[in-house]
C-alpha cells in the first residue's frame, strides 16, 4: 500500500515523499521585488519536504498585487532566486515556483500609477497590503482581447526564467480569486470576446497558458493550482463550478502536467464551503494521465494526509501553515511529534523573526 512517506514521481521531478510545502506568500521580498537573502536559509530550512512550492511570483510588474513580494521577471530577481534554489538543492530538496498574476486584486500605488488589469472593469469588494497598510483594491480595466497574447506570453517567460533560476518546475496559479479566477469564474467574466461568455471562453486563457509553459519548459515540469470554490478575494461561485471545471481538466489532462493542486473547499477556512465533486475532477485527469500526480491541500492534519494517500484520494498533500513553524515538519509527520502553532502577528512582512527562527524539534529539545 502507498504511504504518506512514500518517494514519488511528480512528472520529471523526483521527490523524496508525498508531503508537499504549499505556497506561500511572506512579504519579505527586497527592492526589485528580489527574493531577501534569508529566503535561501528559510527554504533549505523546509527542503525535506517531497517538493516545496515556493510562494506566490509575479511573472511581471503588471501581476503584483502585494507590498514585498517577489517577482521572476527581472535578470535581478532571477538571480535572487538562484541562491535560494542553489541552497534547497544543497540540502537535498526539490523546489517549483508558483507563477502569479492577481488580476484585479492590487492597488494602483503598486503599479506606477496604472489601474490593474482582469477579466472586467469591475471592482472586487477585498484589500489588499501596501505601503500605507492594508487598502480596498483599485478599479481595475478590462484586457484588451489583442493584449491576450501577451499575457500568455509573459507567463510563458516566466517559466523560461524559472528553469533558468534553477527551479525544478513550476505551478500556475489559477486560484484564489487572483487574474485566472478571473477568467474562469462567471460570477466575475462579463466578457463578450472569446474569453468571456461559454464555459470554453472563460477556461480559454488557462488552456493557452498551460499549453505555452508545457511547451516552453516541458509538461512533466509543470502543475496548476485550483480552487473551485473558495470565495476568496470576492470570488464568487460560479453558476456551474463542477461543469467548468470538469471542462477546464478536459482540457488540461491531455496535456500531461505533471500535477494538478486541488484546495478543497474555501482557502485557509472550511473544507466542505460549498458543495463539489472533487473525485470526479480527478479521474478526468487521471483518465489521460495515470501517472500524474494529483495533490490535495487545505486543513489537513496527519491522519487526514496518511488516510487520503493510503485510500488513493491524493497522491500528494500540501501543508501550509504547518511548514512556517515547522521546518522539520516531514520527520513530525513521520514520528508523530508534535506540531508547532505558527505566529499569525509575523506571517506576511517583517524580518527574521517568525520566518527563519522557527525550531526543529532537536533545536527545541530541552
Ligand atoms: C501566510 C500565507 C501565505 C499564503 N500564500 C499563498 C500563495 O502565495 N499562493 C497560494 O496559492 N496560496 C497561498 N496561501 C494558501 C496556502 O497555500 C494554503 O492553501 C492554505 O494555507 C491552506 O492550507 P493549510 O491548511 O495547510 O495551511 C497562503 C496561506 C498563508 C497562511
Amino acid at each position: 500500500m502507498t504511504t504518506l512517506f512514500d518517494p514519488i514521481h511528480i512528472g520529471r521531478i523526483a521527490a523524496a515523499s508525498r508531503i508537499v510545502m504549499a505556497p506561500l506568500t511572506r512579504n519579505r521580498a527586497g527592492a526589485g521585488g528580489v527574493p531577501p537573502e534569508m529566503a535561501a536559509t528559510y527554504y533549505a530550512q523546509r527542503a525535506s519536504a517531497g517538493l516545496i512550492v515556493a510562494e506566490a511570483t509575479q511573472i511581471s510588474a503588471e501581476a503584483q498585487g502585494y507590498i514585498a513580494t517577489c517577482g521572476i521577471h527581472t535578470p535581478e530577481q532571477v538571480a535572487g532566486w538562484r541562491r535560494v534554489t542553489d541552497a534547497v538543492h544543497a540540502a537535498g530538496g526539490k523546489i517549483a515556483l508558483q507563477l502569479w498574476h492577481v488580476g484585479r486584486i492590487s492597488h494602483v500605488s503598486l503599479l506606477g500609477g496604472n489601474a490593474p488589469v482582469s477579466s472586467t472593469a469591475r471592482t472586487a469588494a477585498a484589500q489588499t497590503f501596501t505601503l500605507d497598510g492594508m487598502v480596498d483594491v483599485s478599479a481595475p480595466r478590462a484586457l484588451r482581447t489583442d493584449e491576450m497574447p501577451r499575457l500568455v506570453a509573459d507567463f510563458r517567460h516566466a517559466a523560461r526564467n524559472a528553469i533558468a533560476a534553477g527551479f525544478d518546475g513550476i505551478e500556475v496559479h489559477a486560484a484564489n480569486g487572483y487574474l485566472l479566477d478571473q477568467f474562469l469564474r462567471d460570477s466575475i467574466n462579463d466578457r463578450t470576446d472569446a474569453y468571456g461568455g461559454s464555459i470554453a471562453n472563460r477556461c480559454r486563457v488557462v488552456v493557452e497558458i498551460m499549453q505555452a509553459v508545457a511547451d516552453e519548459i516541458g509538461a512533466d515540469r509543470c502543475g496548476i493550482r485550483l480552487s473551485p470554490v473558495t470565495p476568496f478575494n470576492d470570488a464568487g461561485l460560479d453558476s456551474d463550478t463542477q461543469g467548468l471545471f470538469n471542462h477546464l481538466m478536459g482540457q488540461l489532462a491531455p496535456m500531461k502536467l505533471a500535477f494538478v493542486h486541488v484546495i478543497e473547499g474555501s482557502t485557509g477556512g472550511p473544507r466542505d464551503f460549498a458543495p463539489f465533486d472533487y473525485d470526479a475532477l480527478r479521474a478526468i485527469y487521471k483518465g489521460s494521465h495515470p501517472q500524474g500526480t494529483w495533490m490535495l491541500n487545505n486543513g489537513y492534519d496527519r491522519a487526514m494526509a496518511i488516510e487520503s494517500v493510503a485510500s488513493g484520494r491524493a497522491d500528494a498533500i500540501a501543508f501550509g501553515k504547518p511548514f512556517i513553524s515547522n521546518p522539520d515538519l516531514v520527520r513530525r509527520l513521520r514520528e508523530d511529534a508534535p506540531l508547532a502553532v505558527p505566529d499569525a502577528a509575523t506571517m506576511f512582512g517583517g524580518d527574521a523573526k517568525g520566518y527563519i527562527d522557527y525550531p526543529t524539534l532537536d533545536a527545541a529539545a530541552p
